[in-house]
């Protein structure tokens, strides 16, 4: 059985990624750990470490993408929660047999070796949630 060991990062979605993190480095005084672009994602990303969990300040580096669509619509806030799990292919078997809708039935490769997939809002009661397993 396909298990969450814990709650890898929570991202945000900004419209200025450098007005956001210097509000989370010196007012909450996180750690900004890297800044990075993901170009698979169309997003550049500041990685804000909190005790081994991450906060993920998203910004859109293209008009067309996912991402920033949400920022047009929604305005900026909470965008995902992202799960790690042990096999994130037994999980995403699991939630498709659950009839759970999947964003991504199959797991993306990223960077790093890490695999992710989303689960759409609709079936987690209105949050949009990443699953991610490392290598290994
Ligand atoms: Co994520």
């Amino acid at each position: 059985m396909p298990s969450i060991k814990r709650i890898d990062h929570l991202a945000i979605v900004v419209e200025d990624l450098d007005a956001a993190s210097t509000f989370y480095r010196d007012q909450l005084g996180l750690h900004i750990e890297k800044v990075q672009h993901v170009e698979q994602e169309a997003v550049t990303v500041a990685f804000l470490d909190v005790g081994g969990s991450h906060i993920e300040l998203l910004q859109p580096s293209t008009p067309d993408s996912g991402v920033a669509k949400y920022l047009a619509k929604r305005g900026g806030g909470m965008h995902h929660l992202c799960f790690e799990v042990d096999d994130i292919d037994a999980m995403l078997e699991k939630l498709y047999a659950g009839g759970v809708r999947l964003i991504n039935p199959e797991a993306i490769e990223g960077d790093g070796g890490r695999r992710y997939a989303f689960i759409h809002p609709e079936s987690t009661f209105g949050v949009l949630i990443e699953l991610y397993q490392y290598p290994g």
